[in-house]
């Protein structure tokens, strides 16, 4: 029963709502609880918000499965896959050896972080890429998460782990993300274009490409970020996404991160040169449109604020909706 709840926690967080029947344990505040509170999507934004929906018929909990490249050995059910505190780690000989905390989480509060994150930090998106960022930072944006400085419907489960995770914990799983290599973060291929191939929102709150060959138009103001395949939902960390981003997005995205006609500082300014982090700016360069852009709305709404804001703030007051979504797209198609 918990690990069903913990895996519908992940996939499906307006049921655990009603499904969670584990008790708080001290102070610590339980993702259920959370979720009523926190402020809607902002408006025009909601696609970049994915929640599963309600009627999605998840793949049996007793269903085999064997990831696509993993060794043909490993077979996992679909609870197994969901397990928060032992999801599945497919390739280990590709990436150093997982803290405990990252592996396996720490009961009852802390998940494991690569149930959503995945063992490459890559993450899906809903969650966040947060491979290659500092251990400062990591550290840094999970006291935040805690401290109420970062509130979307996307964070009660965030939120919960940040008032669980120890000190220790917190740094060792801070400094596995921030040691993975850049050549391990590359997960986003961006294709600029004014029809994608037909795609709905599954398992996760992901998009999947519908079975056949119907395409749909992409709006100036959309943006489908979609699997690469179905091998998501088996949590196959060598299945990544693509963004299909309007016409004519990545070269006005450009010109925002130049300083949006010398309205502003560039992006570069405080980001690094080649936009992959620098100081206490973490990278933005190939991460997934999705997550950039629920930041950006999220900083310029005030629901995700705090003192190293401040230097965000005179930026964000300056984007239009339409240059949030530009500057997004454009820092996906960025080499990582
Ligand atoms: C149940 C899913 C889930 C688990 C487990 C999880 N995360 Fe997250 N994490 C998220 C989501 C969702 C977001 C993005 C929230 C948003 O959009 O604002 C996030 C965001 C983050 C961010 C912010 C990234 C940034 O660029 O600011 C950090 C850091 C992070 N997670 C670290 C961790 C660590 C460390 C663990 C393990 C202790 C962990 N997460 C476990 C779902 C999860
Ligand atoms: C004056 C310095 C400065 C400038 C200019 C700046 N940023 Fe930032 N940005 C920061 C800092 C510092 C943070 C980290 C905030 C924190 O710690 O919460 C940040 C965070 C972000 C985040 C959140 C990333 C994450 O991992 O959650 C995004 C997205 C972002 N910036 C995009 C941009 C874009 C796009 C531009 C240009 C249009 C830009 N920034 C210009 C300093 C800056």
């Amino acid at each position: 029963m918990k690990k069903m709840m913990l895996a519908a926690l992940l996939l499906a967080p307006v049921m655990v709502c009603a499904a969670n029947a584990q008790a708080p344990s001290g102070d610590t505040p339980v993702a259920k609880d959370i979720m009523p509170k926190m402020p809607k999507p902002v408006a025009g934004f909601e696609w970049a918000y994915p929640m599963q929906p309600p009627d999605f018929k998840p793949l049996p909990p007793d269903s085999v499965h064997t990831a696509e490249g993993a060794d043909p050995s490993m077979k996992l059910t679909m609870r197994q896959i969901n397990d928060g505190f032992g999801p599945p780690d497919w390739f280990p000989k590709e990436h150093a050896p997982l803290p405990p905390i990252v592996a396996h989480g720490s009961k009852p509060h802390v998940i494991a972080c690569i149930l959503c994150h995945l063992p490459g930090g890559n993450g899906h998106p809903e969650s966040a890429s947060i491979s290659g960022l500092t251990v400062d930072y990591i550290i840094k944006q999970m006291h935040a998460f805690r401290d109420g400085e970062r509130q979307n419907i996307r964070s009660p489960a965030m939120i919960e782990m940040a008032h669980a995770i120890s000190e220790k914990d917190l740094r060792e799983a801070a400094r596995y993300f921030a040691a993975i290599p850049r050549a391990k973060q590359q997960w986003m291929r961006v294709v600029e274009t004014s029809r994608a191939p037909a795609n709905h929102v599954g398992g996760g709150g992901a998009r999947f490409f519908d079975k056949g060959a119907e395409t749909v138009p992409v709006a100036p103001d959309m943006i489908y970020e979609v699997a690469e395949s179905e091998q998501v939902e088996l949590r196959n960390d060598h299945a990544g996404f693509v963004d299909y981003v309007p016409m004519g997005s990545l070269a006005k995205g450009r010109i925002v991160a130049m300083g949006n006609r010398g309205a502003m500082r560039t992006c570069a300014s405080c980001h690094g040169a080649d936009l992959r982090g620098r100081d206490d700016a973490p990278r933005l360069a190939g991460r997934g449109a999705y997550y950039l852009i629920r930041q950006l709305a999220d900083m310029r709404a005030g629901y995700r604020k705090g003192a190293a804001l401040g230097k965000m703030k005179d930026v964000v007051n300056k984007l239009s909706d339409a240059d949030i979504l530009n500057v997004a797209a454009y820092m996906a198609s960025q080499k990582p």
